[in-house]
């Protein structure tokens, strides 16, 4: 498999030539304690160190946020930059040179589709711009003023104008693009046979991405309507709304040039542009979606505080809650501004000037100082059941902490809110924190509820997993048997198990590191629990790899003489009747034979 234009056998040779341990130090303190060199996490915030560095398998894990990977993705992460760019760092280090990138490969013709994309959005966008000076642009220059944005802001955010329909066709055919492109970029769409500018009337604002790439378009309605006011780019190969923020190129800039102790996250990109004519330029929107854990970590990319200011209508509240656990979640320091009775930011500015909300964002809570005020809101402390729902729902916030001095900190403030001694408060958090403990994980909650074929297949996940984590860690007591790998029903796990094999045939030796390149090894996921196996000390022998090969093959036969038995009561024909009864035969022999 190729991975941006890189052969497998490239990307091994760079990762024997580097080591992760070197790479890590020249970013952070590494502590060797054992096997492991241990350091405080470069990528989330905290004061003892749960970030470690396996030297023998060459890879990272962080026992605090959970981030793990080989040498390439510590120097993606640490530095910001896509796997192409991080190999071409690492490359760099060892003197190695990069392949050519002549071999017409799927990865290749997509890097070509993708440039083609942002010239043409970057083409778009000049055009868009351009059209502000001819005549014809008249109501949207008169929209403008009506917003209160001057030139200077205007080219700031290169806003442009769409003067028709099919103007922006024939230009970027002139330019020598085709229609197919142009509506692979998102610029043009089609219905039917029609093609058409899909920002046609609109006032259009290009949205631009860390890299100063214009990767899309918002575009409004320059008369007031209820509905959809603004359309967006759909998805294409360089826009994914769920990932992108709005004004994040500025962002980089003022990080890079005079530093940035914030950023405020707000709803439009109205919002965003009347803000920076304002003189408040740190603040970024996301484009008109709920706000994701993408987003959430493009920001700490740039900065480890943010100020949530969201409409103060109930929407932007309801927004606000929802943001707040992904935005912690992320490890950013979050905090949250109150915008008075329904105005957005934009209508603040405008009615009440810069400093005044300046000193908005400088009264913005700590998360966790709205919450127990907005908590206080909901409840009539007045009457006794409510203010003990109340109570609950702020041991539940505190209970999140990490830290005890900060849990005290907000005990006594709920103490000063309620009247409550802390020494009960803090009964009840012990409370709190013991059913959160006997609160049984998604897995074993599922077969605590079913039954005991769910008890199995439970077993069986386990088996399988610990199995295929023996092999990969090079467990001396786990060895290779074909039924495993027949009895494995997971098509990751198999090619793990192939990987294994085909290794030790050729004289090499399995890394763990290598799953990071067959795989996108995302957070919880399959693969993700096998690069992180933890062996306890009652699993990690020879007798309990025994028993799991069993529990995996044994269950693995379960399951396939189940299929066999049910596909023998459905089908008719006889050749395939003869072949199933000859299989159910075998699995039965087997099983036995177990
Ligand atoms: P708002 O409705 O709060 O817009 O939507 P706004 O920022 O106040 O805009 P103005 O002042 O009327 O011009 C917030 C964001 O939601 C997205 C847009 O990205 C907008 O900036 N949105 C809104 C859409 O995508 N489609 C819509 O129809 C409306
Ligand atoms: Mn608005």
């Amino acid at each position: 498999m190729d991975k941006f234009g890189f052969s497998n056998n490239w990307i091994s040779d760079l990762k024997g030539r580097v080591n992760i341990v070197s790479i890590a130090s020249k970013y952070i303190k590494l502590d060797r304690r054992g096997k492991l060199y241990w350091a405080r996490c470069p990528f989330h915030l905290e004061k003892t160190p749960s970030f470690a560095v396996n030297e023998m398998e060459q890879f990272f894990k962080c026992y605090g946020c959970g981030l793990s990977g080989d040498v390439i993705r510590f120097v993606e992460k640490i530095e910001s930059l896509d796997f192409y760019d991080a190999c071409k760092i690492l490359a760099d280090d060892c003197g190695m040179e990069l392949p050519a990138f002549e071999k017409s490969n799927v990865i290749a013709e997509n890097k070509k589709k993708k440039d083609t994309y942002l010239n043409i959005l970057r083409d778009s966008a000049k055009y868009y711009y351009k059209n502000l000076s001819n005549p014809s642009s008249k109501s949207a220059l008169d929209y403008i003023a009506k917003r209160h944005l001057d030139a200077r802001t205007v080219l700031d955010f290169g806003i442009g104008y769409s003067l028709g329909w099919n103007e922006i066709i024939s230009y970027l055919t002139g330019l020598g693009y085709s229609k197919e492109d142009m509506i692979g970029a998102g610029v043009v769409e089609q219905k039917g046979n029609n093609v058409y500018d899909a920002q046609a009337k609109r006032l259009v604002f290009p949205i631009i991405n860390s890299y100063n790439e214009v990767i899309g378009f918002s575009s409004r309605l320059l008369e007031n309507a209820d509905f959809a006011k603004y359309k967006n780019t759909g998805q294409t190969l360089v826009f994914d709304k769920s990932r992108t923020v709005y004004n994040i190129n500025n962002i980089k800039k003022i990080k890079n040039t005079e530093g940035l102790n914030e950023i405020i996250i707000v709803e439009g990109q109205m919002d965003v542009i009347s803000l920076h004519r304002s003189g408040v330029k740190n603040a970024v929107a996301c484009m008109g979606t709920a706000l994701t854990q993408y987003h959430a970590k493009e920001l700490k990319r740039f900065c480890d505080k943010v100020v949530v200011c969201f409409d103060g209508d109930g929407a932007g509240i309801k927004a606000t809650l929802r943001s707040l656990e992904i935005l912690v979640k992320a490890g950013l320091d979050v905090y949250v501004a109150n915008l008075p009775g329904g105005s957005d930011p934009d209508e603040y500015i405008l009615a009440n000037g810069k400093d005044s909300f300046d000193k908005l964002i400088k009264d913005a809570k700590y998360w966790v100082d709205y919450l127990l005020y907005y908590y206080s809101t909901k409840y009539n402390l007045d009457k006794s059941e409510e203010k003990s729902r109340y109570i609950a729902e702020c041991l539940a916030v505190i209970n999140t902490l990490e830290s005890e001095s900060e849990k005290d900190i907000y005990l006594a403030k709920l103490r000063d809110i309620t009247n409550i001694s802390i020494s009960v408060l803090k009964e009840d958090l012990r409370g709190a924190k013991l059913n959160s403990a006997t609160d049984v994980p998604d897995e074993e909650a599922k077969v605590q509820k079913s039954d005991s074929i769910n008890l199995k297949e439970n077993a069986y996940v386990k088996a399988v997993k610990f199995v295929i984590s023996a092999l990969i860690y090079k467990k001396p007591y786990a060895v290779l048997n074909d039924m495993i790998r027949e009895n494995i029903k997971n098509s990751d796990y198999v090619k793990i198990y192939d990987y294994i094999k085909d290794q030790y045939d050729s004289g090499n030796v399995p890394k763990v590191s290598s799953l990071f390149d067959m795989f996108e090894v995302e957070d919880n996921s399959d693969v993700y629990d096998i690069a992180n196996y933890e062996f306890n000390s009652l699993e990690d022998n020879e007798q309990y790899y025994k028993d799991c090969t069993n529990t995996l093959i044994s269950y693995g036969l379960l399951i396939r003489q189940e299929e066999v038995t049910n596909r023998l009561k459905e089908t008719k024909d006889n050749n395939e009747r003869m072949m199933l009864a000859k299989e159910l035969q075998d699995l039965i022999t087997k099983r036995k034979g177990l």
